[in-house]
């Protein structure tokens, strides 16, 4: 049989047209542009690192957060001025901002095509297109597109880790978010393909695998051919983590309402499973994440905490956290504190709220609370999770951890830097060691953002 899975790595300068991606948003947009990247080279696209050398610009947008989308404004604003330099040049504007913005991108001067998230099939039609003069639009969401034969170049620098999608949409509709608008209904991609990706990878050297989803919890995939024969995340987990020992198995992003126990006890069965779940709060107020619609109540947040810790005694914890969600007060605000401090997150995303229109929240409720008031809120909401980040990794001291080196530190080459299971950034001398190495290390001393340590010879 032949591999369909076989080039893992970008070509570079042998194309007869150079493409430069930029990316922007989650670690979902990254994989997607090297999906997009796979089905481009074929048509003759090579990448380059600088979008002066491009015949094609590619951006690959988010739109979770206003500012998100302000900073693609002034990026084709940037790329206008490169067109009017050199003739010839072709922008297309990709991801969640394509769907959600399509004409309004379309009239931009700086952008040629436009394509949203489930028609990076259609790319080498619509940029051939493009050669008539006129520009070219597809922002077609699919109720069956998972990219599942699609094996992408890896534009990853270190050659160690790497995402594999395994859904795409979202079905959650929390009451804030863009995400089911501009990605579609969740569908959930045939789990053979996503070992046989996960096989290569290892088999090129990749040493950690991370699979990505909106809600990776609610995972199921359902023959086509059986119906009988059902893939739940539980076991897709298991058939990763079954490829190699020595192939790391992430995941991201668990949903509280939807994390099964099955789940907890996977990882806890499998040494290669890491140890960290990234389990957005938002909220520590019960009045917050009922208009949130998140599905859950503070007390169901923290029994799910509780059975993480019962299983996994070791496992970090992480989260997402909005403040200054609509009607917010200050008792709701404490309320997020106090979650933050009970549960002891190890990090956290945080952000002001940002309306996005015509999700529901924007059409329900009123984006009242004041600017100064949201940024004061989450400036306390970052300062507590520093000291919590500092008091995780001095938890930390003494101990010792098995770490996946990833490459050299940005300060020197004498220096390696990887991550533990739990997630944890370690700094530690390199010796003889180089990326794709796991190392024994020895935590010596912290910051709130890194361990440092030495190895430590068994
Ligand atoms: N405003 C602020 N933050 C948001 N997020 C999603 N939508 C919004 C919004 N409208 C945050 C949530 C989510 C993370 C990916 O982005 O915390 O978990
Ligand atoms: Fe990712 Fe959501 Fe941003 Fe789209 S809107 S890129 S799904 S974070």
């Amino acid at each position: 049989m032949t591999n369909k899975y076989h080039s893992v790595k970008p070509i570079r300068g042998e194309g007869e047209r150079q493409l430069f991606i930029e990316t922007y948003g989650c670690q979902m947009n990254v994989n997607d542009s090297e999906v997009v990247l796979s089905i481009l080279q074929p048509a003759g696209y090579s990448l380059c690192d600088s979008y002066k050398e491009a015949d094609l610009i590619l951006i690959n947008t988010c739109s979770i957060r206003d500012n998100a989308e302000q900073r693609i404004w002034g990026r084709l604003d940037l790329f206008r001025i490169e067109k009017v330099k050199r003739r010839g040049l072709k922008v297309g504007v990709l991801g969640c901002m394509a769907e959600r913005l399509k004409e309004e991108l379309l009239i931009h001067p700086a952008v040629d095509l436009v394509a949203g998230p489930d028609s990076y099939r259609s790319l080498p039609l619509l940029i051939e297109s493009l050669d008539g003069g006129s520009k070219q639009i597809n922002t077609i969401l699919s109720q069956e597109e998972t990219y599942a034969d699609i094996s992408p170049v890896r534009m990853d620098k270190n050659g160690v880790s790497s995402f594999i999608s395994i859904m795409r949409g979202c079905n959650n509709m929390c009451s804030y978010c863009v995400v089911p608008y501009v990605r579609g209904g969740e569908r959930s991609r045939d789990p053979q393909t996503i070992v046989e990706e996960a096989r290569v990878l290892f088999q090129n050297g990749y040493k950690e695998v991370t699979l990505l989803g909106q809600n990776v919890d609610s995972y199921h995939w359902t023959n086509p051919d059986n119906p009988t024969e059902t893939t739940t995340f539980a076991m897709l987990l298991e058939m990763v983590a079954l490829i190699n020992p020595a192939l790391r198995v992430r995941f991201s992003t668990s949903h509280p309402k939807d994390m099964s126990n099955a789940v907890l006890y996977t990882m806890a069965m499998y040494n290669n499973i890491c140890k960290h779940i990234h389990l957005p709060v938002q909220s520590g107020s019960d009045a917050m994440l009922l208009k949130m619609n998140r599905k859950y109540t503070r007390e169901q947040y923290l029994e799910r905490v509780a059975k993480i810790r019962e299983i996994m005694p070791d496992c970090s914890i992480s989260t997402d956290i909005i403040a200054g969600f609509s009607g917010e007060s200050e008792d709701d605000h404490r309320e997020t504190l106090s979650v933050m401090r009970e549960v002891g997150y190890y990090t956290a995303f945080m952000f002001q709220y940002s309306e996005r229109p015509n999700t529901k929240a924007a059409r329900r409720y009123p984006d009242d609370i004041p600017p100064e008031i949201k940024s004061a809120r989450l400036n306390e909401i970052i300062k507590l999770q520093g000291e919590l980040s500092l008091a995780s990794n001095k938890a930390d001291l003494g101990r010792e951890f098995e770490v996946l080196a990833e490459g050299y530190s940005k300060k020197s080459k004498a220096e390696l830097t990887g991550r533990t299971q739990q997630n944890k950034v370690v700094v530690f001398p390199a010796g003889d060691h180089k990326a794709g190495d796991y190392v024994t290390v020895k935590i010596e001393s912290c910051t709130s953002a890194t361990l440092i340590g030495k190895e430590i010879i068994k």
